[in-house]
Protein backbone atom coordinates (compact mmCIF):
# COMPACT_ATOMS: atom_id res chain seq x y z
CA UNK A 1 0.00 0.00 0.00
CA UNK A 2 2.68 2.56 0.97
CA UNK A 3 4.69 1.47 -2.27
CA UNK A 4 1.83 2.04 -4.10
CA UNK A 5 1.22 5.42 -3.13
CA UNK A 6 4.82 6.46 -3.32
CA UNK A 7 4.86 5.18 -6.79
CA UNK A 8 1.72 7.34 -7.37
CA UNK A 9 3.47 10.50 -6.02
CA UNK A 10 6.79 9.88 -7.67
CA UNK A 11 4.54 9.21 -10.99
CA UNK A 12 3.19 12.83 -10.81
CA UNK A 13 6.29 14.48 -10.05
CA UNK A 14 8.07 12.89 -12.20
CA UNK A 15 5.17 13.64 -15.00
CA UNK A 16 5.66 17.16 -13.76
CA UNK A 17 9.55 17.48 -14.12
CA UNK A 18 9.46 15.65 -17.63
CA UNK A 19 6.86 18.04 -19.24
CA UNK A 20 8.98 21.37 -17.85
CA UNK A 21 12.42 19.99 -18.97
CA UNK A 22 10.79 19.45 -22.45
CA UNK A 23 9.31 23.01 -22.38
CA UNK A 24 12.52 24.28 -22.20
CA UNK A 25 13.41 23.01 -25.48
CA UNK A 26 9.95 22.50 -27.25
CA UNK A 27 7.68 24.98 -26.17
CA UNK A 28 6.75 27.89 -28.86
CA UNK A 29 8.86 31.49 -28.65
CA UNK A 30 5.03 33.61 -28.04
CA UNK A 31 5.96 37.33 -27.51
CA UNK A 32 3.42 37.04 -24.36
CA UNK A 33 5.50 34.54 -22.95
CA UNK A 34 9.18 36.29 -23.07
CA UNK A 35 10.59 37.87 -20.10
CA UNK A 36 9.38 41.10 -18.57
CA UNK A 37 6.05 41.23 -20.36
CA UNK A 38 3.60 42.22 -17.81
CA UNK A 39 0.28 40.79 -16.11
CA UNK A 40 -1.63 43.43 -18.56
CA UNK A 41 0.38 41.75 -21.27
CA UNK A 42 -0.62 38.33 -20.32
CA UNK A 43 -4.27 39.25 -19.60
CA UNK A 44 -4.60 40.50 -23.25
CA UNK A 45 -2.87 37.68 -24.75
CA UNK A 46 -5.50 35.51 -22.57
CA UNK A 47 -8.76 36.81 -23.73
CA UNK A 48 -7.57 37.28 -27.21
CA UNK A 49 -6.46 33.91 -27.38
CA UNK A 50 -10.15 32.35 -26.38
CA UNK A 51 -11.28 30.38 -29.44
CA UNK A 52 -8.49 32.26 -31.66
CA UNK A 53 -5.79 30.42 -32.80
CA UNK A 54 -2.22 31.93 -32.09
CA UNK A 55 -1.32 32.78 -35.44
CA UNK A 56 -4.00 35.60 -35.38
CA UNK A 57 -3.81 36.22 -32.19
CA UNK A 58 0.13 37.10 -32.41
CA UNK A 59 0.09 40.54 -34.52
CA UNK A 60 -2.98 42.08 -32.85
CA UNK A 61 -1.36 41.22 -29.16
CA UNK A 62 2.04 43.19 -30.57
CA UNK A 63 -0.10 45.91 -31.60
CA UNK A 64 -2.32 46.67 -29.06
CA UNK A 65 0.69 46.22 -26.46
CA UNK A 66 2.85 48.61 -27.81
CA UNK A 67 -0.18 51.18 -28.90
CA UNK A 68 -1.73 50.44 -24.65
CA UNK A 69 0.97 49.29 -22.76
CA UNK A 70 -0.98 49.93 -19.19
CA UNK A 71 -4.43 49.65 -18.23
CA UNK A 72 -4.39 53.28 -17.70
CA UNK A 73 -3.15 54.15 -21.53
CA UNK A 74 -6.35 51.80 -23.01
CA UNK A 75 -8.84 53.09 -20.37
CA UNK A 76 -8.22 56.64 -21.51
CA UNK A 77 -9.52 55.64 -24.69
CA UNK A 78 -13.08 55.23 -26.19
CA UNK A 79 -14.27 51.61 -25.99
CA UNK A 80 -14.67 52.80 -29.79
CA UNK A 81 -10.92 52.32 -30.22
CA UNK A 82 -10.50 49.30 -28.52
CA UNK A 83 -12.99 47.64 -31.33
CA UNK A 84 -11.65 48.68 -34.06
CA UNK A 85 -7.86 47.68 -32.92
CA UNK A 86 -9.63 44.01 -32.47
CA UNK A 87 -9.88 44.25 -36.27
CA UNK A 88 -10.94 40.89 -37.58
CA UNK A 89 -9.83 38.32 -34.26
CA UNK A 90 -13.61 37.43 -33.71
CA UNK A 91 -15.88 37.73 -30.65
CA UNK A 92 -14.84 41.11 -30.81
CA UNK A 93 -17.45 41.52 -27.47
CA UNK A 94 -14.04 40.58 -25.69
CA UNK A 95 -12.51 44.44 -26.77
CA UNK A 96 -15.25 45.71 -25.03
CA UNK A 97 -14.48 43.02 -21.63
CA UNK A 98 -10.76 44.05 -21.91
CA UNK A 99 -11.64 48.01 -22.04
CA UNK A 100 -13.90 47.28 -19.38
CA UNK A 101 -11.00 45.44 -17.19
CA UNK A 102 -8.39 48.11 -18.16
CA UNK A 103 -11.14 50.60 -16.57
CA UNK A 104 -11.65 48.51 -13.54
CA UNK A 105 -8.01 47.79 -12.86
CA UNK A 106 -7.45 52.03 -12.87
CA UNK A 107 -10.64 52.75 -10.45
CA UNK A 108 -10.40 49.47 -8.34
CA UNK A 109 -6.30 48.73 -8.46
CA UNK A 110 -4.45 52.04 -8.84
CA UNK A 111 -4.05 51.02 -12.27
CA UNK A 112 -2.62 47.42 -11.79
CA UNK A 113 -3.98 43.94 -13.06
CA UNK A 114 -4.89 42.72 -9.66
CA UNK A 115 -2.70 39.53 -8.25
CA UNK A 116 -5.19 37.67 -6.16
CA UNK A 117 -7.19 35.35 -7.77
CA UNK A 118 -10.65 36.39 -6.05
CA UNK A 119 -9.43 40.20 -7.19
CA UNK A 120 -8.93 38.73 -10.46
CA UNK A 121 -12.13 36.63 -11.32
CA UNK A 122 -14.44 39.83 -10.20
CA UNK A 123 -12.76 41.89 -12.86
CA UNK A 124 -15.80 41.79 -16.16
CA UNK A 125 -15.82 38.84 -17.65
CA UNK A 126 -13.21 37.31 -16.55
CA UNK A 127 -13.73 33.77 -15.70
CA UNK A 128 -12.30 30.66 -14.21
CA UNK A 129 -9.47 29.76 -16.31
CA UNK A 130 -8.24 33.29 -17.12
CA UNK A 131 -8.14 34.06 -13.66
CA UNK A 132 -5.74 31.26 -13.27
CA UNK A 133 -3.88 31.61 -16.32
CA UNK A 134 -3.18 35.45 -15.11
CA UNK A 135 -2.27 34.46 -11.47
CA UNK A 136 0.21 31.36 -12.61
CA UNK A 137 1.74 32.94 -15.71
CA UNK A 138 1.72 36.73 -14.90
CA UNK A 139 2.29 36.09 -11.22
CA UNK A 140 3.97 32.49 -10.57
CA UNK A 141 1.34 31.54 -8.42
CA UNK A 142 0.28 27.63 -7.76
CA UNK A 143 -2.72 27.29 -8.91
CA UNK A 144 -4.22 24.34 -11.46
CA UNK A 145 -4.70 26.24 -14.79
CA UNK A 146 -6.72 23.75 -16.89
CA UNK A 147 -7.66 24.15 -20.53
CA UNK A 148 -8.87 21.53 -23.08
CA UNK A 149 -5.46 20.51 -24.00
CA UNK A 150 -4.28 20.13 -20.10
CA UNK A 151 -7.78 17.87 -19.64
CA UNK A 152 -6.54 16.00 -22.16
CA UNK A 153 -3.02 15.65 -21.21
CA UNK A 154 -4.14 13.93 -17.52
CA UNK A 155 -6.99 12.05 -19.20
CA UNK A 156 -4.33 10.14 -21.18
CA UNK A 157 -1.09 10.35 -18.96
CA UNK A 158 -3.07 9.75 -15.64
CA UNK A 159 -6.05 8.39 -15.94
CA UNK A 160 -5.66 6.70 -19.29
CA UNK A 161 -8.49 7.31 -21.02
CA UNK A 162 -8.00 8.31 -24.61
CA UNK A 163 -10.03 12.00 -24.57
CA UNK A 164 -10.92 14.19 -22.07
CA UNK A 165 -14.61 13.63 -20.60
CA UNK A 166 -16.72 16.10 -20.44
CA UNK A 167 -15.73 19.22 -18.63
CA UNK A 168 -16.51 18.88 -14.70
CA UNK A 169 -14.47 22.28 -13.24
CA UNK A 170 -13.64 21.08 -9.63
CA UNK A 171 -12.44 17.30 -10.31
CA UNK A 172 -10.37 18.66 -13.33
CA UNK A 173 -9.04 21.69 -11.14
CA UNK A 174 -8.32 19.05 -8.35
CA UNK A 175 -6.58 16.38 -10.76
CA UNK A 176 -4.44 18.87 -12.27
CA UNK A 177 -3.60 20.22 -8.62
CA UNK A 178 -2.37 17.20 -7.53
CA UNK A 179 0.62 17.13 -10.44
CA UNK A 180 2.09 20.38 -9.41
CA UNK A 181 5.01 20.59 -7.24
CA UNK A 182 4.59 22.42 -4.02
CA UNK A 183 6.76 25.42 -4.53
CA UNK A 184 4.72 28.15 -6.73
CA UNK A 185 7.53 29.19 -9.25
CA UNK A 186 7.78 25.46 -10.11
CA UNK A 187 3.96 25.03 -10.07
CA UNK A 188 3.89 27.68 -12.69
CA UNK A 189 6.48 26.36 -14.83
CA UNK A 190 4.30 22.56 -14.67
CA UNK A 191 1.30 24.51 -15.43
CA UNK A 192 2.62 26.12 -19.11
CA UNK A 193 4.59 23.43 -19.81
CA UNK A 194 1.15 20.93 -19.64
CA UNK A 195 -0.70 23.45 -21.56
CA UNK A 196 1.74 23.56 -24.13
CA UNK A 197 2.55 19.70 -24.13
CA UNK A 198 -1.06 19.45 -24.94
CA UNK A 199 -1.33 21.55 -27.51
CA UNK A 200 1.37 20.72 -29.80
CA UNK A 201 2.19 16.77 -28.96
CA UNK A 202 -0.89 15.27 -26.86
CA UNK A 203 -3.28 16.66 -29.50
CA UNK A 204 -6.36 15.15 -29.61
CA UNK A 205 -5.91 13.31 -33.49
CA UNK A 206 -2.89 12.81 -33.78
CA UNK A 207 -0.68 12.46 -30.41
CA UNK A 208 2.96 12.24 -31.27
CA UNK A 209 3.57 9.80 -28.41
CA UNK A 210 7.29 9.01 -29.77
CA UNK A 211 7.96 12.54 -29.33
CA UNK A 212 6.51 12.86 -25.67
CA UNK A 213 8.40 13.26 -22.43
CA UNK A 214 5.73 10.98 -20.76
CA UNK A 215 5.43 8.42 -23.24
CA UNK A 216 7.16 6.30 -21.05
CA UNK A 217 4.65 6.53 -17.89
CA UNK A 218 1.52 7.41 -19.96
CA UNK A 219 -1.07 5.34 -18.66
CA UNK A 220 -3.07 5.70 -21.80
CA UNK A 221 0.08 4.82 -23.78
CA UNK A 222 0.79 1.69 -21.82
CA UNK A 223 -2.73 0.26 -21.97
CA UNK A 224 -2.07 -0.06 -25.62
CA UNK A 225 -3.35 3.53 -26.67
CA UNK A 226 -7.03 2.28 -26.68
CA UNK A 227 -9.22 4.26 -29.28
CA UNK A 228 -12.01 6.57 -27.81
CA UNK A 229 -15.41 5.63 -28.25
CA UNK A 230 -17.27 7.68 -30.87
CA UNK A 231 -18.83 9.06 -28.05
CA UNK A 232 -16.18 9.94 -26.09
CA UNK A 233 -14.45 11.30 -29.90
CA UNK A 234 -17.02 13.71 -30.66
CA UNK A 235 -16.57 16.80 -28.38
CA UNK A 236 -12.82 16.36 -28.32
CA UNK A 237 -11.91 15.03 -31.92
CA UNK A 238 -14.22 15.78 -34.83
CA UNK A 239 -12.40 14.92 -38.19
CA UNK A 240 -10.49 18.11 -39.01
CA UNK A 241 -11.42 18.47 -42.68
CA UNK A 242 -15.25 18.12 -41.64
CA UNK A 243 -15.08 20.16 -38.80
CA UNK A 244 -13.31 23.18 -40.98
CA UNK A 245 -16.15 22.96 -43.33
CA UNK A 246 -18.65 22.10 -41.44
CA UNK A 247 -17.65 25.48 -39.32
CA UNK A 248 -17.40 27.63 -42.37
CA UNK A 249 -20.82 26.48 -43.73
CA UNK A 250 -21.92 26.76 -40.48
CA UNK A 251 -20.52 30.61 -40.44
CA UNK A 252 -22.04 31.79 -44.05
CA UNK A 253 -25.48 33.88 -43.91
CA UNK A 254 -25.57 33.58 -39.94
CA UNK A 255 -26.06 36.94 -38.18
CA UNK A 256 -22.85 36.38 -36.51
CA UNK A 257 -21.28 36.81 -40.57
CA UNK A 258 -23.97 39.76 -40.56
CA UNK A 259 -22.94 41.48 -37.72
CA UNK A 260 -19.10 41.07 -38.99
CA UNK A 261 -19.42 42.42 -41.88
CA UNK A 262 -21.41 45.37 -40.60
CA UNK A 263 -18.96 45.90 -37.55
CA UNK A 264 -15.81 46.06 -40.87
CA UNK A 265 -17.29 49.39 -41.94
CA UNK A 266 -17.66 51.03 -39.01
CA UNK A 267 -14.18 50.07 -37.73
CA UNK A 268 -12.78 51.56 -41.14
CA UNK A 269 -15.27 54.59 -40.76
CA UNK A 270 -13.78 58.15 -39.15
CA UNK A 271 -17.03 59.51 -39.63
CA UNK A 272 -20.34 58.19 -38.74
CA UNK A 273 -21.74 55.95 -41.32
CA UNK A 274 -24.75 56.11 -42.86
CA UNK A 275 -27.39 53.68 -42.64
CA UNK A 276 -27.47 53.43 -47.05
CA UNK A 277 -23.70 52.45 -46.80
CA UNK A 278 -24.70 49.49 -44.24
CA UNK A 279 -27.18 48.31 -46.27
CA UNK A 280 -24.77 47.51 -49.17
CA UNK A 281 -23.51 44.75 -47.28
CA UNK A 282 -26.39 42.61 -46.68
CA UNK A 283 -28.95 41.94 -49.43
CA UNK A 284 -31.65 41.04 -46.21
CA UNK A 285 -33.12 43.77 -44.66
CA UNK A 286 -34.39 42.24 -41.82
CA UNK A 287 -31.52 40.38 -41.02
CA UNK A 288 -29.28 43.37 -41.18
CA UNK A 289 -31.80 45.13 -39.03
CA UNK A 290 -31.56 42.92 -36.38
CA UNK A 291 -28.29 42.28 -36.48
CA UNK A 292 -27.51 45.66 -36.02
CA UNK A 293 -29.89 45.74 -33.16
CA UNK A 294 -27.70 43.35 -31.46
CA UNK A 295 -24.33 45.29 -32.42
CA UNK A 296 -25.75 48.34 -30.41
CA UNK A 297 -27.01 46.24 -27.54
CA UNK A 298 -24.17 44.50 -27.34
CA UNK A 299 -21.93 47.55 -27.12
CA UNK A 300 -20.28 47.54 -30.08
CA UNK A 301 -21.96 49.90 -31.97
CA UNK A 302 -23.65 53.34 -31.69
CA UNK A 303 -26.33 55.40 -33.04
CA UNK A 304 -25.25 58.42 -34.23
CA UNK A 305 -28.50 61.15 -35.09
CA UNK A 306 -31.01 59.27 -37.37
CA UNK A 307 -29.71 57.14 -39.58
CA UNK A 308 -26.12 57.24 -38.59
CA UNK A 309 -23.99 54.63 -36.53
CA UNK A 310 -20.45 54.81 -35.21
CA UNK A 311 -18.39 52.68 -33.02
CA UNK A 312 -19.23 53.68 -29.23
CA UNK A 313 -17.35 56.91 -27.71
N1 LIG B 1 0.49 30.63 -23.39
C1 LIG B 1 -0.12 31.06 -22.27
N2 LIG B 1 -1.44 30.93 -22.36
C2 LIG B 1 -1.68 30.43 -23.58
C3 LIG B 1 -2.85 30.09 -24.28
N3 LIG B 1 -4.05 30.29 -23.75
N4 LIG B 1 -2.72 29.60 -25.51
C4 LIG B 1 -1.50 29.45 -26.05
N5 LIG B 1 -0.37 29.75 -25.45
C5 LIG B 1 -0.46 30.24 -24.23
Amino acid sequence: MITCSYHRVVTKLSIAAAAVDWYSIGARDLPWRRPGVSPWGVLVSEIMLQQTQVSRVEPVWTAWCSRWPTPASLAAEPVGEAIRAWGRLGYPRRAVRLHSCATASVQRHGGRVPESLTELLALPGVGTYTARAVAVFAFRQRHPVVDTNVRRVVARAVTGSPAAGPATTGADLAGVEQLLPADPESAAATSIALMELGALLCTARAPRCPECPLSGSCAWRLAGSPAPTPAAATPDAPAANARGQRRSQRYLGTDRQVRGLLLAVLREATDPVPTARLDLVWPDAEQRARTLASLVADGLAHQVGTGHYALPA
